[in-house]
């Protein structure tokens, strides 16, 4: 630290203590993104979605959370990197001096950088990173979270397979070797699933880096005939999901006896998974989005129609999607002035995750001002009792935003499939904070109403009752 800000920070050390009527408070808030990974930019990228954090600071100031309180605001790269994530957050912490880091939304690079943080004492609040880890307040005592664990995730999971009483499962996972939500997914599986409330059992596991090609569906669908009805499926690219469940059915597994559960930390109403489409919302999961479509959107859906999307709720569409629509606007103004790199077609919507990115600055000024009447000299800069502070209720553009004490999401997760007339719907919620066997709550007067789309009604089975081969 310099001479000069040293003694700068005394001024204000001072001015806190002898003058808090009308003195103004300065915070500098870090924003960890990363910015030109194209595969990201329509899920998290710097020009889709930092404009989220102002329009934050609109209702911040609506709801006079923070009056005497001037913001300014530091951005840097992190590539979604962990090298990156920990240089690009370190020099914010020790250049920038900023108050709270909001990310890196990106689980490997958001571990490493909370825990650099907590050398230092300095909020962080993730906004996309799914890592279990974060609940640990040893390791992680300055960071919270808007976005949800992957073990909260994994236990909708855990939970759905139960309350249907599916014992045996098979799994497919892809890691993109970039964000790996999948691959944290899993990791979330691992250890819920090993909870002794559940007796599950994986008949066959296959993941893949990368992109997965047709062959690898086709040696995965192969495999789990004779071993499993029930199958998760988690692949990173929605583009990937949608063509295993176009293989799913030209291989003819899309019979009434199989399930395909498809985890996903972003789903919108089915739709707007790749926000940087134009014919957002009214795409669907089974809607084909590349320049030069399939024309297979038709057997894709009749895949997902045996498929249960378990999901996280957000808003009502129209909201979420005004604030998305504002975006654009808000990058080019400051103190982003993001003008000409945030000029291109595909900057034009915010983010998949710019409404976790928008409800991490609520929160962030919610516990702020709390921690400003506890400690008003040291707080701003108490990483640890921001953390502390961050327990709140309020309705976000991620719906209803519930944060614990810890620093953790108690998200509601929804569960999506189809009904008899095959559209799309809430079949059900999953309340994470309720007790192991009480978190299921049907959205459908019945359970042949859940499995209207296929036929009879009838409720599939982890083992057929001929067994797996009809031989049994
Ligand atoms: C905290 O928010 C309330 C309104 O919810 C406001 O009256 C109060 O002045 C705020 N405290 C600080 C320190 O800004
Ligand atoms: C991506 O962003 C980094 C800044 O972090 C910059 O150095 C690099 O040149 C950019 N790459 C492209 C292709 O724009
Ligand atoms: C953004 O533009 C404003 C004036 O419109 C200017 O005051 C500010 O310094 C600019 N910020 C950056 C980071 O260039
Ligand atoms: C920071 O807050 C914690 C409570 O979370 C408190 O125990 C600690 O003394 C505070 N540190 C400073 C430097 O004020
Ligand atoms: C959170 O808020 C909702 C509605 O505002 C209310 O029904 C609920 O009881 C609150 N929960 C807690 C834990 O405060
Ligand atoms: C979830 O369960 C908690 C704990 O019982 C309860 O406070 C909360 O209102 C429930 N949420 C919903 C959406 O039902
Ligand atoms: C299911 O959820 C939707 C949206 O929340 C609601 O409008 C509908 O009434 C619910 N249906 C049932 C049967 O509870």
């Amino acid at each position: 630290m310099t001479k000069g800000a040293n003694r700068m920070l005394l001024v204000i050390l001072i001015a806190g203590l002898f003058c808090p009527m009308g003195a103004r408070r300065h915070v500098r808030v870090g924003l960890l993104m990363p910015y030109n990974r194209t595969e990201l930019i329509p899920l998290m990228g710097f020009s889709t979605t930092a404009g989220a954090v102002m329009l934050a600071l609109d209702r911040i100031r609506d709801e006079h959370i923070l009056d005497d309180v001037d913001f300014s605001f530091y951005w840097e790269d992190s590539r979604c990197e962990e090298s990156a994530s920990i240089g690009a957050g370190t020099k914010l912490i020790l250049e920038s001096k900023v108050d709270v880091i909001l990310g890196p939304p990106c689980s490997a690079g958001a571990f490493v950088a909370a825990i650099m943080a907590t050398y230092y004492n300095v909020a962080v609040v993730g906004w996309g990173a799914s890592f279990y880890e974060a609940k640990d307040l040893v390791r992680f005592p300055t960071y919270s979270r808007t976005d949800v664990g992957s073990d909260d995730l994994a236990r909708a999971i855990a939970e759905v397979m139960d309350y249907f009483q599916w014992v045996e499962f098979a799994l497919i996972y892809s890691d993109d070797m970039l964000r790996r939500e999948c691959y944290f997914i899993n990791e979330g599986m691992d250890i819920v699933f090993a909870d002794l409330a559940y007796s599950f059992t994986n008949t066959y596991s296959f993941v893949v880096n990368g992109s997965p090609t047709t062959n690898d569906y086709d040696v995965f669908l192969d495999a789990i005939k004779p071993r499993a009805r029930i199958v998760i499926a988690c692949l990173d690219d929605p583009e990937d999901e949608r063509d295993f469940m176009v293989r799913v059915h030209e291989r003819g597994m899309d019979t009434d006896e199989y399930v395909y559960i498809l985890p996903d930390l972003h789903d919108n109403d089915g739709g707007s998974i790749l926000a940087g489409s134009v014919a957002v919302g009214d795409k669907q999961r089974w809607n084909d989005r590349s320049p030069n479509p399939d024309g297979k959107d038709d057997l894709a859906k009749k895949g997902y129609e045996k498929a249960l999307i378990i999901t996280v709720e957000l808003a009502s569409g129209d909201e979420v999607d005004k604030m998305r629509k504002e975006i654009p606007s808000r990058m080019k103004q400051p103190p982003f002035n993001c003008t000409t790199m945030c000029d291109g077609p595909e900057y034009q919507y915010g983010s998949t995750y710019s409404p976790y990115l928008y409800d991490a600055m609520y929160v962030y000024a919610l516990s702020l001002n709390k921690t400003l009447q506890m400690d008003p000299v040291n707080g701003q800069r108490n990483g640890s009792m921001i953390q502390d502070n961050c327990e709140s209720n309020f309705s976000g553009m991620t719906g209803d935003v519930r944060i614990n004490r810890n620093g953790n999401r108690l998200p509601t997760l929804v569960v999506r499939g189809f009904d008899e007339y095959l559209n799309l719907i809430e079949l059900a919620y999953v309340n994470v904070s309720q007790p192991n066997g009480h978190t299921v709550q049907l959205n459908v007067s019945s359970a042949s109403v859940f499995w209207g789309a296929r036929s009879g009604d009838v409720q599939p089975l982890s083992r057929p009752i001929c067994g797996f081969t009809g031989l049994d």
